[in-house]
């Protein structure tokens, strides 16, 4: 099996894998509570949080997997990009087991973890990848897009500024809704409909021919909105409604708009799968028009199981688990809060 540790951010997370990517088990201490009150990841809790809960969630994992030590035949550890005090804990945590075990330890792109993460299977072994696909990594950090090709990985795009669901929690907490704010525009934008006219969030426009993203107009148009118009989580329930359901639309149509040009300038043999990763992922309505853009485009579309979608260690295992290259030494992992 594979020892997978997840330490990037606000939730410890640690699975154990078998090698065809079944999902042991794959435990999670979620943080959001404790960094509610203020509205966002604060990094000192959150690495102080990570040192309580890592070694008693690895013997935990060991018992649901009714499994031993001795059944641990590599560890995976995520080494970036994320806060690096948190970081350190999982891999110092990591490489003291590599060393104590004599088992190799693998570092991890925590993006890459997302990326293969919709191929994890609720139960039983994962799917198999095909030969070539694109992955929309979205989350609170990260948004970029991923050409997958025989294993060999190229970003495509990536954001300027914010990432989409910065703007999602950044958006909603002004308007004073809780923390994540993603969940809570979606139920919100469920009851509310579309008024391009009312509230006309501003569409990014790049002079160069980029396909990048770029989240921190929106975010100021929705700020700038929200602030004109009043619009508040304790205020008028309907007009609070119709402009989370407008804020979203314009959030998912910039991914597609993105998705869309990228797609006209791929060269054959063509992608045959596209999929979606990242606590954004989650997003029901995402969901949907990302399986009528398969629809459209002849593609298969590969949606995370929810338990997937934010961060956990199953997919840091099962990232581990494409690359052949491993280290033997774990003195040699390091922890870097960035990786190009
Ligand atoms: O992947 P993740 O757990 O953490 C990062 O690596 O960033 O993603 C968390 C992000 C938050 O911004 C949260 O608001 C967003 O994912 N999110 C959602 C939904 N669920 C989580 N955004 C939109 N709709 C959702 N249902
Ligand atoms: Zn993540």
């Amino acid at each position: 099996m594979i020892l997978g540790i997840e330490t990037s951010c606000d939730e410890t997370s640690v699975a154990l894998l078998d090698s065809d990517g079944s999902v042991r088990v794959n435990l999670i201490a979620s943080q959001i509570e404790r960094h509610r009150p203020f509205g966002g990841v604060v990094p000192e809790i959150a690495s102080r949080e990570h040192l309580q809960h890592l070694f008693p969630l690895v013997s935990r994992a060991l018992e649901d997997a009714n499994a031993s030590w001795s059944d641990i035949e590599r560890i995976a550890v995520t080494a970036g990009p994320g806060l690096i005090g948190a970081l350190l804990v999982g891999v110092a945590g990591a490489q003291g087991l590599s060393y104590a075990l004599g088992v190799p330890l693998v570092p991890v792109n925590h993006l890459e973890g997302h990326l293969f993460s919709p191929y994890l299977q609720r139960e039983g072994a994962a799917t198999a990848l095909p030969p070539r696909f694109l992955s929309m990594v979205i989350s609170g950090g990260h948004s970029q897009i991923y050409d997958v090709e025989r294993g060999a990985v190229t970003m495509l795009n990536r954001t300027r500024d914010d990432a989409i669901g910065e703007t999602f929690d950044k958006v909603a907490k002004f308007m004073g809704l809780p923390y994540p704010g993603g969940p809570q525009i979606e139920q919100w934008a469920s009851q509310g409909r579309i008024d391009r006219r009312r509230f006309p969030f501003p569409v990014p426009q790049f002079k160069d021919e980029s396909l990048d993203f770029s989240y921190s107009g929106i975010k100021a148009g929705a700020i700038r909105i929200a602030r004109q118009q009043g619009i508040r989580a304790d205020g008028d329930a309907k007009l609070l409604a119709d402009f989370c359901a407008t804020f979203q639309e314009a959030l998912f149509a910039q991914l597609f708009s993105r998705l869309d040009a990228i797609w006209l300038r791929l060269q054959p043999p063509l992608p045959t799968e596209v999929a979606i990763a990242g606590g954004v992922a989650a997003n029901e309505t995402l969901r949907d028009k990302m399986l009528a853009w398969g629809r459209q485009h002849g593609v298969i579309v590969r949606l995370p199981e929810k338990r997937y979608c934010t961060d956990n260690a199953a997919m840091i295992a099962f990232a581990a688990l494409q690359k052949s290259a491993q280290v033997t030494d774990p003195r040699r992992v390091t922890a870097r809060s960035r990786i190009v």
